[in-house]
């Protein structure tokens, strides 16, 4: 019997792993991989990516007059050094966060990700293996849109926990999105004081239901589960585009020969009867809907905040290097 990771690949969805370790990537040699400024800071406090920090720090002293640019400056060149560690190591894409600080801001988004894609071109990574990550808040669907449209550039839209969400970003023409399962049951367990078993898991209907209207209105944006607490919650998606899975999660799944048969897929989107809706051009419209989930309005906030938070610490970690 083959274990139930191999078994889920079976069902076409292309694993991914959640970490910014290489050792983890290497062993589990996933598709894609992702980085952000909190795996980086997990990572950091590690000696065997001293190199990688030293290298940043370098580039940060001669890219910057005040010592806040050169921070700046040298937390960009971080991620993009990680990226380029990372890409070694898999044949996909590897994902590279937009400070959290630019959620609501358009342009500062959009410039800030060409110059991340600017860093890596300089390093001779063509901007086909990077996937500029955005937080679905409008601003940020309207940067991914610019970023799509106009510069070919490929953007993964998360901090996704709703179907408004992901309507607008199929629109704006994302190439992948992350919608976050765990995140979405955490909230619901807190707000109803109560269990829910994976077929009733709330996050898993909420990806379940974001595959179909895509299936079904034909987008090509990838739908990617993320954020699993559980086996359960991951093989209730089997058949999804894509999944991301922490090491313990997927070590699990490995270990098991439990059957994963597949659960979503396109043909089973076609025959549901599933209304389209738009929010083109309808900031209002989307604020309006989105507003009315008080479980997407808190945890984006809170996963918007928190990102900013783990940078800042970075950034506080990068100044002591600077001025050492
Ligand atoms: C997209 O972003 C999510 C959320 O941070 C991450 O878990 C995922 O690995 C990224 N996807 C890819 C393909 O890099
Ligand atoms: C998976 O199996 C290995 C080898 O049998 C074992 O060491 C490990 O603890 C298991 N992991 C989990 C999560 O069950
Ligand atoms: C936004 O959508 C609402 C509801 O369909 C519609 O009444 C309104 O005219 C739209 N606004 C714009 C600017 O398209």
């Amino acid at each position: 019997m083959s274990s139930s990771l191999d078994q889920l690949k079976a069902t076409g969805t292309v694993v991914v792993c959640d970490s910014g370790d290489f050792a983890t990537i290497g062993k589990y040699k996933p598709q894609d991989a992702t980085t952000n400024p909190s795996l980086i800071l997990a990572a950091a406090k590690k000696p065997e990516y001293a190199k990688l920090i030293d290298v940043a720090v370098e580039y940060g002293k001669q890219h910057g007059k005040t010592i806040d640019e050169q921070v700046d400056a040298t937390l960009d060149r971080l991620l993009v050094e990680f990226g380029k560690e990372i890409l070694k190591i898999i044949p996909g894409k590897v994902s590279t966060e937009v400070d959290a600080r630019l959620s609501f801001d358009i342009q500062g988004s959009v410039d800030k990700a060409l110059h991340i894609i600017q860093l890596y071109e300089s390093i001779g990574i063509s901007r086909d293996r990077v996937l500029i990550k955005i937080a679905s808040t409008w601003e940020g669907i309207q940067a991914a849109h610019i970023l799509q449209s106009k510069h070919n550039v490929n953007t993964n839209l998360t901090l996704m926990f709703s179907i408004v969400q992901a309507i607008a970003a199929a629109e704006a023409g994302a190439f992948l999105i992350s919608p976050f399962v765990g995140r979405i049951l955490d909230w619901y367990k807190a707000a109803h004081k109560r269990d829910y078993t994976p077929q009733e898991d709330p996050g898993v209907k909420s990806v379940q239901s974001i595959y179909n209207y895509y299936k079904k209105h034909g987008y090509k944006t990838i739908v990617m589960g993320a954020s699993f607490r559980n086996t359960g919650e991951i093989t209730e998606l089997a058949g999804c585009d894509y999944l991301t899975i922490s090491p313990a999660l997927l070590e699990q799944l490995y270990n098991s020969t439990e059957p994963v048969p597949k659960k979503l897929d396109p043909a089973g989107a076609a025959s549901l009867d599933i209304p389209k809706r738009s929010y083109l051009n309808n900031e209002s419209l989307f604020r309006f809907d989105l507003n009315e989930d008080a479980m997407a309005v808190e945890k984006l906030r809170e996963g918007i905040s928190k990102f900013a938070a783990d940078a800042d610490t970075l950034k506080a970690l990068l100044k002591e290097k600077i001025q050492a």
